[in-house]
């Protein structure tokens, strides 16, 4: 997950203040970007969502790429070198540096904006690759270590996690557009998403009885009262999950438990919450398996390969250029 840390710049929190009050400002649907979950508080929250029983997603992402890892290696040109989308501290990641550098020394580009994840990263990596920490969004970064590759060296770029489930899907078609876009033949792109299950299963994983996800969702609420000057007061805010079959999403939301006004100083804003209207915070999209070949092939890749998970259906996809 791209973590976003504290925002510290002046620009930072204004381009924060604008997307709030541009979110709970729209006639229909009030909407709060999911990207702001990721503060220092929010960030401690998912790691705790990480570990819940009822969210398999992350250990089934962990499983297969322990499975996977020697495979991956032994199907590319050495050297490699490898680019993370949204690496956090890379803790999935030291198996594929491990396998690849049983074969040639590896170079590794962990892009996140987080600086204190990166730090933790380089040092957490460096028995096993040659790190190159590269504080920046998506794309700035992976422009940046496609230029540092050398002449030679295949390129394997990670987005693990299904991180891409939280974009629209339209958008996550023109993400694997723009990936495509910045690899050449012989690069790589290793992709995971979780996939469709019943509902008894997905519903648990995003309202867990312990409360950590209803807490991480209200930290949102949190985040603006702490960086904005916000007065939301959270106990008036009930966490609510629906699933959306058209769309095949979870969607997060918060239920407004009266009607209530709300002023957001920082942003010079104020707006009204009537009795059980909701925020939209988060879409976690869900996939199948052919599906993610089909995005693939409509984004120019190839998908000579796909892991699938035996206990949580998650699967991961190598997407070829
Ligand atoms: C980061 N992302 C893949 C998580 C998900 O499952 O979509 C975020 C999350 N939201 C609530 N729980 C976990």
């Amino acid at each position: 997950m791209q973590l976003s840390g504290l925002l510290k710049t002046n620009r930072e929190l204004s381009a924060f203040a604008d997307d709030v009050r541009e979110g709970l400002s729209q006639q229909g649907q009030k909407q709060l970007p999911c990207q702001y979950f990721y503060d220092d508080v929010g960030s401690a929250l998912y790691e705790a969502i990480t570990v819940l029983p009822e969210y398999g997603l992350t250990r089934a992402d962990t499983r297969l790429i322990r499975r996977l890892a020697p495979e991956l290696a032994e199907r590319f040109e050495v050297p490699v070198a490898v680019a993370e989308l949204g690496s956090g501290t890379g803790a999935k990641t030291w198996r594929i540096l491990e396998s690849l550098a049983r074969r040639a020394p590896v170079a590794y580009y962990p892009i996140d904006l987080s600086a204190s994840a990166l730090a933790r990263c380089a040092q957490e990596m460096a028995a096993f690759a040659d790190v190159h920490p590269i504080a920046e969004s998506y794309f700035n970064g992976l422009r940046q270590a496609v230029c540092a590759r050398l002449p030679g060296q295949s390129l394997l770029v990670l987005f693990l996690g299904s991180t891409i489930g939280n974009f629209v899907r339209i958008d996550a078609q023109d993400f694997l557009h723009q990936v495509r876009a910045c690899l050449m033949p012989g690069d790589a792109l290793l992709l995971g998403t979780d996939l469709v299950k019943p509902l008894a299963r997905l519903l648990p994983a995003y309202d867990d009885p312990a409360g950590v996800t209803a807490a991480f969702n209200r930290n949102l609420l949190a985040r603006i009262n702490r960086e904005l000057d916000g007065n939301f007061a959270l106990r008036n805010f009930a966490h609510e999950v629906r699933w959306n079959r058209l769309h095949r999403r979870i969607e997060m939301h918060l239920r407004s438990l009266k009607t209530q006004r709300v002023s957001i100083r920082a942003a010079g804003f104020e707006c009204e919450l009537r009795k059980d209207e909701t925020i939209w915070t988060e879409s976690c999209h869900k996939f199948h398996a052919e599906e993610v070949r089909e995005m693939a092939v409509a984004a120019g890749f190839d998908c000579p390969a796909q892991w699938l998970d035996e206990t949580w259906a998650f699967t991961e996809s190598l997407l070829t250029a």
